[in-house]
C-alpha cells in the first residue's frame, strides 16, 4: 500500500532523521507520528534521530504527546536521539519528563512535562498543581474546583483505561494568568480499543470518542461513565476549547468558532497503542455553575477548603504554615489570592490565624490584610474576614495598614 506523505513543511524526515522545525499545530503532530510510524516499520530500526529546531512556541498540547511518544519509543527499544537547538524546548523537559517526587526541585509546576505512573503520584501532582494555582491565580467561583475535577478525571482515565504505564501532563498560564491551557497524553490502547470487550460497537475512532463523552458510557464494571461527560460539560460551557485525539480519530470543539469538527484516519505510531491526547483551556474569570451544569448531581466536594474548616465551620488560614515568610509583598500577595479564592467560593467566615508568627512587615500586612479588606468584589468581606492569634505588635501593624487603605 502506498502511503501519502503529509504535506508539512515544519516536520519532515530524511533517512532516519526527523526534523522538527515547529510543533505548534495538530497537523505537525500528525506528520511527526507519520514519520515515526514509517521508520518503525523497518524491523531493524534501532534509533530515530530527532532534530528540534529553534524558534517555535512551546505548547502543552504538543509537548505532552511528544513526551509520550519518546517514552513509547523507549518501551519498544528504539533509541530516540534528540538534538536540541531550542532552549525553551530544553526547559520544558519533553525529552525527559519530571516525576512528581522531584517536585521540590521546582518552585513552579507550570510549563514543564510531568510524568505519573500511579494513583498516588497522580494525587500528589494534582494537589501540588492546584495548591500552587490557588495562590497564584485569582479565580471566579468554582473555576479552580472545576479544574481540579477535570484533571482528576482525565488523568485517572489514563491509569484505569489506557493500559499504558505512564501519563504525561503539562499546563501553562496564558493571557496574564487568566487562562490555563492543559494537556494530558498517553500512548495506550486508545478509546476505540477500550470498548473492545463491551457491547458498544463504535464505527470509527472519532465515533468512539463521541461515545465515551456521553453521560453514563463506560467500558468498565466499576465506572459510572460520567468522567468525560462532566469534563466536557465544564469545558464547553467555559472556554469551549477542547480537543480529544485518540486512536487516529479526533474531536475538536471550538466555541468561539461555534463548531465541532471530527477527524479520522490520523497517522498513529502503532495501531495497537495509538494513545489518547486530551487538551483544553479554562478561563479563571468565568465562574462555573455546577448546579446549572449537572442539575440534580451533587457538586464536587472541595476537600481543600474542608481541610481548613474548624468546628464552627469557619475557614482558618494558618499564616505560619501557609505563608512563605511574612516580610515581603510577594508572600502577602500569595496568601491574599488564596484567601480571596476561598472567600469567593465559600459563603463562610475566614480567619487569618497569626499564631506562632512573631512579626510581619507593614507591606506584608498591606498586601494581605488591607487589600483583602477593601476588595469589594468579595461579598460582605468586611464582616467575613477576621484576624486571630496575632500578638499586640502584629495587631498594631495590621490596624495601621487597614487604616491607610480604608481611608475614605
Ligand atoms: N485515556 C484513555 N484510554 C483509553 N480509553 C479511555 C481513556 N479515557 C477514557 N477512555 C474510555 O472512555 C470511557 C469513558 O470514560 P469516563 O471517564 O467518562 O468514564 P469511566 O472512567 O468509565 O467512569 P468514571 O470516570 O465515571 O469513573 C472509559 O470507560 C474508557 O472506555
Ligand atoms: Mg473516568
Amino acid at each position: 500500500m502506498t502511503r501519502e506523505i503529509p504535506k508539512n513543511e515544519r516536520v519532515w524526515a530524511k533517512g532516519k532523521v526527523i526534523h522538527v522545525q515547529a510543533l505548534e499545530r495538530h497537523t505537525d503532530l500528525r506528520a511527526l507520528n507519520f514519520h515515526c510510524d514509517w521508520l518503525l516499520r523497518n524491523p531493524n530500526a534501532k534509533e530515530i534521530v530527532f532534530v528540534i529546531e529553534d524558534g517555535f512556541r512551546i505548547f502543552p498540547n504538543m509537548m505532552a504527546p511528544l513526551a509520550s511518544l519518546f517514552c513509547f519509543l523507549e518501551s519498544v527499544n528504539v533509541k530516540a536521539k534528540i538534538h536540541i537547538n531550542h532552549r525553551t524546548f530544553t526547559d520544558c523537559y519533553a525529552h525527559s519528563p519530571i516525576r512528581c517526587v522531584e517536585r521540590e526541585k521546582r518552585a513552579d509546576p507550570s510549563n514543564v512535562v510531568w510524568e505519573y505512573r500511579s494513583a498516588s503520584e497522580l494525587e500528589l501532582l494534582i494537589d501540588w498543581v492546584v495548591s500552587n494555582l490557588y495562590r497564584k491565580v485569582p479565580s471566579q467561583k468554582n473555576t479552580l474546583l472545576a479544574l481540579e475535577y477535570c484533571l482528576s478525571e482525565i488523568m485517572d482515565n489514563v491509569l484505569r483505561h489506557s493500559k499504558d504505564q505512564a501519563g504525561f501532563f503539562m499546563y501553562s498560564l496564558q493571557r496574564g494568568d487568566q487562562r490555563i491551557a492543559v494537556a494530558i497524553a498517553d500512548q495506550g490502547i486508545g478509546i476505540k480499543r477500550s470498548f473492545a470487550d463491551t457491547s458498544y460497537r463504535p464505527l470509527s475512532a472519532s465515533d468512539a470518542i463521541t461515545l465515551a463523552m456521553k453521560k453514563g458510557v463506560t467500558s468498565s464494571a466499576d465506572g459510572a461513565g460520567n468522567g468525560l461527560w462532566t469534563t466536557t460539560e465544564i469545558i464547553t460551557k467555559n472556554t469551549g476549547q477542547l480537543t480529544i485525539t485518540s486512536g487516529g480519530g479526533a474531536i475538536y470543539y471550538n466555541k468561539s468558532l461555534g463548531k465541532v469538527d471530527t477527524y479520522d484516519n490520523a497517522p498513529t505510531i502503532d495501531p495497537e497503542w495509538p494513545g489518547t491526547n486530551l487538551d483544553f483551556q479554562l478561563d479563571f474569570q468565568t465562574a462555573v455553575d455546577f448546579a446549572g451544569l449537572w442539575g440534580e448531581l451533587p457538586s464536587p466536594i472541595n476537600t481543600r477548603a474542608e481541610r481548613l474548616e474548624n468546628s464552627e465551620d469557619q475557614l482558618v488560614l494558618g499564616i505560619k504554615d501557609q505563608s512563605f515568610g511574612t516580610s515581603t509583598r510577594e508572600s502577602g500577595r500569595d496568601v491574599r489570592v488564596l484567601a480571596a479564592n476561598l472567600l469567593r467560593t465559600h459563603p463562610t467566615e475566614l480567619l487569618l490565624d497569626f499564631t506562632g508568627v512573631t512579626m510581619i512587615s507593614s507591606s506584608y500586612a498591606d498586601e494581605l490584610v488591607a487589600k483583602l479588606y477593601i476588595d469589594d468584589t468579595l461579598e460582605n468581606v468586611r464582616n467575613r474576614l477576621n484576624v486571630t492569634g496575632a500578638n499586640a505588635t502584629i495587631e498594631l501593624v495590621i490596624a495601621d495598614a487597614i487604616r491607610s487603605r480604608a481611608k475614605p
